[in-house]
């Protein structure tokens, strides 16, 4: 046989095919069809850490080694606490591990599979790690991804220890927002303490309106306590959280205008149906712990004493998450300091004692099976809520039950529309795909004040809009001064399909 490249055997054959188009100008249209959709291409383009332009760039870059090194300087307060040989030896481990971490996040390393520390959600994660980000780094991969993977990781030097596997880096801080918020805890304990109570002698659309009124007041209350999220505001004085979390009704009316995408009508008609049906169950995605959860028990509370509920279940993170997510560590201790802490020796004998009332109703709705504290390990993962159905298929299944699954704040928004560049017209049922689409879909409400890129449901004149906030207020997407209350349908009542 004669060797290649000689006269009798042409070298390298290259086929022309001269019609079709170069390489270079093959561009992806989006959105992408669902199809080819996944993890590292979303429907419309990702944000990934070296977009200059996005919040990414400045999270994957500068916020996250911040928010490291607290957490290590977190440590090291434990550390120099410790007596036991041992437990000091196992804790140094910890600190030399979230080095490495801070070393591959600045170095911007390749992204390595997660050691298998019997955690329920290891599969998954390198799943998609192998799957879909092989040979990403921290700047390359969808932000999202890489964000939520620095948590895992963070997660992973300690569940590999002896003694510190439940430590919680940022338990310190979650306690502070709480007890730093004086102000609007009381101003809120005061208000609610006393179970709900309609005016006698109103007519029933006197009372409708009233508990309308009411609803919606306190929907806002619950949206905007997730403005002042720790991994934001870590550096905040307690002026500027004052005035933040003011919840009086006057500052609740200005702040309306605020919201850019409001379904809270719609959302009101819904829940009143849901009295007409008995009372419904509520199911809600926790955010923050501290004083956002504090609100969102608040706005549970009233859901449940106007009958518009008769269930409600938290979902929490099974381990410490963006800083601030509730764990059901922050669940009790929130729980438990209202009713046995000494958080506010300023406070007044009146309103510690309101505080330990709604602590104690609070409790008794646990007692009782009206409130329920749940955590399924998909929290914790890179997944966006567009693989639920596939990825958790009893996930799905538990919240197609649901008659309202209200999703709270910044991250389960992203996670909810993919974390990707949709025009902010593009409508919410749109946006979040299988969560609406998929046969058996729950009402799903998100309510979120906008701190990051991705902003969807603004209206059929929503990118001019954005693009005017754009021109008139950089920053407005990450200030927290902005929101949403965003409402689908679903397709509840459907049998579940999974394929
Ligand atoms: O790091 C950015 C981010 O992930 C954004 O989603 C938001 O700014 C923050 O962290 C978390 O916000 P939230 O607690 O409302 O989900
Ligand atoms: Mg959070």
């Amino acid at each position: 046989m004669a060797p290649r490249g000689t006269k009798d055997a042409p070298g390298r054959m290259s086929l022309k095919l001269s019609h079709l188009p170069s390489r270079q100008n093959i561009k992806p249209v989006y959105p992408r069809s669902p199809s080819s959709i996944d993890p590292n291409n979303p429907p419309w383009p990702a944000y990934r850490g070296y977009h200059e332009y996005s919040f990414a760039y400045a999270t994957m870059g500068q916020r996250l080694p911040t928010i490291l090194g607290k957490a290590i300087e977190d440590v090291v307060v434990t550390l120099n606490q410790e007596y036991d040989e041992e437990r000091i030896v196992d804790l140094v481990q910890c600190i030399d591990r979230m080095e490495d971490l801070m070393r591959e996040l600045q170095e911007q390393a390749k992204l390595r599979p997660i050691i298998d520390d019997g955690e329920a959600d290891v599969a998954l994660w390198n799943k998609l790690i192998a799957k879909y980000f092989h040979g990403k780094t921290f700047m390359n991969a969808p932000w999202l991804f890489a964000e939520a993977y620095k948590y895992r990781r963070l997660q992973e030097c300690f569940s590999v220890s002896k003694y510190w596997k439940n430590y919680d880096v940022f338990f310190r801080q979650k306690c502070d927002t709480f007890s730093r918020s004086h102000d609007a805890v009381f101003e809120l304990s005061m208000r609610f303490a006393e179970p709900f109570k309609l005016k006698d002698g109103l007519s029933i659309e006197e009372k409708t309106e009233a508990e309308r009124l009411m609803f919606i007041e306190l929907t806002q209350i619950c949206l905007w306590g997730n403005s002042t999220d720790l991994s934001l505001l870590i550096n905040m004085t307690e002026d500027q959280i004052r005035s933040l979390q003011s919840t009086g009704g006057e500052n609740l009316a200005a702040t309306e205008k605020n919201i850019l995408g409001n379904h809270m009508q719609r959302l009101w008609e819904t829940v009143l149906s849901l009295r007409q049906n008995t009372g419904g169950r509520i199911d809600f995605v926790l955010d923050n712990a501290g004083f956002e959860l504090y609100c969102d028990c608040v706005y549970a509370d009233f859901l449940i004493q106007s009958g518009l509920a008769k269930e409600i279940r938290f979902h929490g993170k099974r381990y410490p998450w963006f800083v601030s997510d509730v764990t059901k560590k922050d669940w009790e201790w929130l729980l438990n300091s209202m009713v046995y802490g000494h958080l506010f020796p300023k406070a007044s004998e009146e309103e510690k004692e309101s505080l330990r009332r709604l602590g104690q109703r609070w409790k008794e709705y646990e007692k009782s099976g009206k409130w329920i504290y749940e955590q399924h390990p998909f929290w914790c993962t890179g997944f966006t809520f567009w693989e639920l159905h596939n990825e958790a298929p009893d996930l799905f299944l538990h919240l197609s039950r649901s008659d309202l699954v209200i999703f709270k704040g910044d991250l389960n928004h992203r996670k909810l529309t993919y974390d990707c560049a949709a025009p902010p017209s593009t409508e919410f049922e749109i946006a979040i795909g299988p969560m609406a689409s998929a046969a058996g879909a729950p009402r799903v409400c998100s309510l979120r004040t906008i701190k990051s890129d991705v902003v969807v449901g603004l209206g059929p004149d929503g990118d001019e809009l954005a693009e005017k906030l754009d021109k008139e207020e950089p920053g407005w997407k990450i200030s927290g001064k902005y929101a949403v209350v965003l409402l689908s349908e679903g397709r509840p009542g459907e049998k579940v399909v999974f394929t």
